[in-house]
């Protein structure tokens, strides 16, 4: 699918600001307050990172939310056991949808994964609208995420430790 305006945008501008810095963490950050800034009628867009066998809560905007997630739980870990994105329309009807915004309605996903294919975490997108989220998202969102892998240098695997 070819890429829409806005997220052709969108990712022109994620290269701009982070044009210059490759940290990971840095990245990251900026990455989920461009989202949240650009992006309609969402409640929260964040990361988050695998550790072990379980993803922790890493940069977003957005309310607090659930720090670890074991990897196969609701759809953050659906999407690392799966290895595919998830477009939830209607997240009350996922079975182990974790709740940490009861406001939250539709949801959408990416696993992301490093050149050599481990699995770095997810990128995750939170609407409080029921299907907020198409194919045309899900593709824009997947190109934004390759984008800030091109630009940033991955850290090592930090240990599972507790
Ligand atoms: N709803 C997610 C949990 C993370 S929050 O949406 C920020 C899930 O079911 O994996």
């Amino acid at each position: 699918m070819s890429l829409n305006k806005f997220y052709s945008s969108l990712s022109e501008q994620l290269a701009g600001l982070l044009s210059g810095e490759r940290d990971w963490l840095a990245n990251t950050a900026n990455a989920s307050a461009l989202l949240f800034m650009e992006l309609a009628d969402i409640n929260w867009a964040g990361f988050y990172f695998l550790q072990g066998d379980e993803l922790r809560l890493g940069p977003f905007q957005g309310k607090p939310a659930c720090t670890r997630i074991p990897v196969g739980a609701g759809v953050c870990g659906t999407a690392v056991a799966s290895g595919e994105s998830q477009l939830v329309e209607d997240v009350h009807q996922f079975p182990g949808h974790i709740a940490c915004d009861a406001v939250s309605a539709s949801e959408v996903v990416i696993p992301l994964y490093d050149a050599g294919g481990r699995c770095l975490g997810v990128l995750d997108i939170d609407s409080p609208t029921v299907a907020r989220f198409t194919a045309e998202d899900l593709a824009g969102l997947q190109e934004f995420a390759r984008v800030l892998l091109n630009c940033s240098e991955i850290p090592p695997v930090i240990p599972h430790s507790y």
